[in-house]
């Protein structure tokens, strides 16, 4: 009797695991995560930038716009208003093309996700860069930094940079994907 009963749970139980996974909605991969934070423009104050904003798919995730690099471009080397700006780099098979920003002073791409984000998280532990041990160093050009954008939006969770990073590494090509790190 007693063996019958068990016999009937244990295929209740199965039949209900069997429709779960029918029905259940397949979980978010960390990739799609970081596909739809890369076009969320919640992450901006006034909700109308994303990161997409910049670094545009149709455009090999850069943009049009012509920024003038300081001290490099002669034309605009007195120009206190230009310091510090440059252009947007394209994002197409970033994750293998490090060291980061124009100076090259990340050597891994998560750093440069929480870069930008230890404007908007006031955490104690988002003010340290993770490659040095020691407090983000000063900007270049700190009048030019644009304040406003940068420290008002939402601050990332862990698992949001680590999303960020697994959708940067997507944008490889297939050639290149050998030199993907772990
Ligand atoms: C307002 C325009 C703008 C937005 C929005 C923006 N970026 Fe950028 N991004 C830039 C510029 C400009 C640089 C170059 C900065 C430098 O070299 O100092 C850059 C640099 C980078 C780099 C380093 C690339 C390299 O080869 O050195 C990565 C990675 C990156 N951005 C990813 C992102 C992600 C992810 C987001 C959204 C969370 C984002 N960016 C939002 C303009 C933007």
């Amino acid at each position: 009797m007693i063996l019958v009963w068990v016999r009937k749970a244990i295929l209740l139980l199965g039949l209900l695991a069997g429709l779960s996974s029918a029905t259940a909605v397949r979980a978010e991969t960390l990739e799609e995560l970081g596909q739809s934070l890369f076009f969320d423009t919640n992450l901006s104050l006034n909700r109308t930038q994303s990161c997409a904003a910049c670094h545009m798919p149709d455009q090999a995730f850069t943009d049009a716009r012509g920024m003038a690099a300081s001290g490099g471009n002669p034309a605009v080397a007195d120009d206190a208003a230009q310091r510090g700006k440059f252009k947007t780099p394209t994002l197409r098979n970033v994750a293998v093309t490090g060291p980061y920003m124009h100076n090259g002073v990340f050597g891994d791409l998560r750093t440069v996700m929480l870069f930008y984000n230890k404007h908007n998280s006031k955490a104690a532990r988002r003010q340290i860069n993770p490659e040095t041990g020691a407090a983000w160093a000063p900007p270049v050009a700190g009048d030019n930094l644009a304040r406003e954008e940068l420290e008002f939006g939402p601050a990332l969770k862990d698992r949001e940079v680590d999303a960020l990073v697994a959708f940067l590494r997507t944008l490889t090509d297939k050639r290149y994907e050998h030199l993907l790190s772990d």
